[in-house]
């Protein structure tokens, strides 16, 4: 692939936490429709595309797909026919802490879980390496010093060039993260879900990575599409909410509802869409590295990029969305 010369031009990358790693103000994530039961040809028009809009950063973890661990298998083919060449200028992340495989090894936290999984993830991708390799959720039977043990373990044998943090609480955050500098390999980011619906990174969680230095990775930044304007009049037929997995229709109740109404006027008033306001907002916060986004089409995909064109929101903005928000 002959990638546009121009791509990097118009990108505002942001500094994740106090590393030396920019990424871009949206990332792709590849949870849903990019595994071996989507169609490939559209997901690698979505990889392509973002590529060519300066997205850097994709996101990926062990058990996307479905099933688990195609969108790894569907990613490093499109890596291998359209990117082979570009590898150097993305970000790939991966990562483990969800079941993966049966038995007392293939979930959670150990380091026999951990170090088994990257090497999986890294055959399934092709790669030599991950630029970023998570711990995807906190582990209540294994010694944090022993599930940050394996992260740092990766990095020293160059399966991975950095750690990350998923799903981890402050207080767990801070402790992981003296963990890991004391290893000599410090977070780099930690993944959170957030945005205009759920607002628990405010309680403490920002402000964690900001005193240690580490960046943000927002997940689910349009709440799985529900910030998007496709559910203001019900539930399309093609839309997640519709497929009975992860975003189950009682998420739409009328009190979402008319939220989704107010915020989407007060998009529209400003010439934004809602997906638009919704990233727009989370990037309000310099403390957000980068807002990963899913996608089920490039136009879909186009659409939400096209939210950086105008960063940025008045206080005024800020107040009127607050208010609506509570
Ligand atoms: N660390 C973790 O535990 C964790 C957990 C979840 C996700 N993640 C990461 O975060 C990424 C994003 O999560 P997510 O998929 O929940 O993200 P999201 O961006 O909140 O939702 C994506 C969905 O919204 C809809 N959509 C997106 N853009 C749209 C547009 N412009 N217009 C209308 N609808 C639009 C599509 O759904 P429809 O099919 O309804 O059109 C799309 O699949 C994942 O891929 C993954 O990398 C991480």
């Amino acid at each position: 692939m002959t990638a546009n010369p121009a791509r990097y031009d118009s990108v505002a990358y942001r500094r994740c936490g106090q590393s030396g790693i920019r990424l871009p103000p949206i990332s792709l994530g590849l949870w849903q429709n990019f595994g071996g039961n989507d169609v490939y040809e559209t997901a690698r028009a979505m990889i392509r595309r973002a590529f060519e809009r300066g997205v850097t950063h994709f996101d990926l973890a062990n058990n996307y797909g479905p099933p688990p661990g195609s969108a790894e298998t569907v990613f490093g083919q499109v890596l291998e026919a359209d990117l082979a060449a570009h590898r150097d200028e993305m970000i790939i992340a991966t990562k483990a802490g969800y079941t993966m495989w049966p038995g007392p090894y293939g979930d959670y936290g150990s380091r026999k879980y951990l170090t088994a999984s990257l090497d999986q993830s890294l055959r399934r991708m092709r790669l030599d390496y991950v630029d970023i390799f998570y711990h995807h959720r906190p582990d209540p039977q294994t010694p944090l010093a022993e599930s940050m043990g394996a992260l740092a373990h990766a990095v020293r044998q160059g399966k991975a060039l950095y750690a990350g943090l998923s799903n981890y609480p402050p207080d767990l955050t801070r402790e992981a993260a003296a963990i890991l500098r004391d290893l000599g390999t410090p977070c780099l980011i930690h993944q959170p879900r957030y945005s205009m619906l759920d607002r628990t990174a405010e309680g403490g969680l920002l402000e964690a990575l900001e005193d240690e230095g580490i960046g943000c990775a927002t997940f689910s930044s349009l709440a799985q599409g529900l910030l998007t304007d496709k559910y203001l009049d019900g539930i399309p037929a093609d839309a997640r909410m519709a497929k009975g997995g992860s975003l189950p229709a009682s998420r739409l109740t009328d009190a979402v509802r008319d939220k989704l109404l107010q915020l989407d006027a007060i998009a529209r008033a400003r010439g934004r869409t809602l997906a638009q306001l919704a990233l727009v907002w989370l990037l309000r916060d310099p403390r957000v590295s980068t807002a990963i986004i899913g996608a089920r089409t490039v136009a879909q995909l186009d659409g939400t990029l096209d939210a950086t064109r105008h960063l940025g929101l008045s206080p005024e903005d800020e107040a009127a969305i607050e208010s609506v928000l509570g």
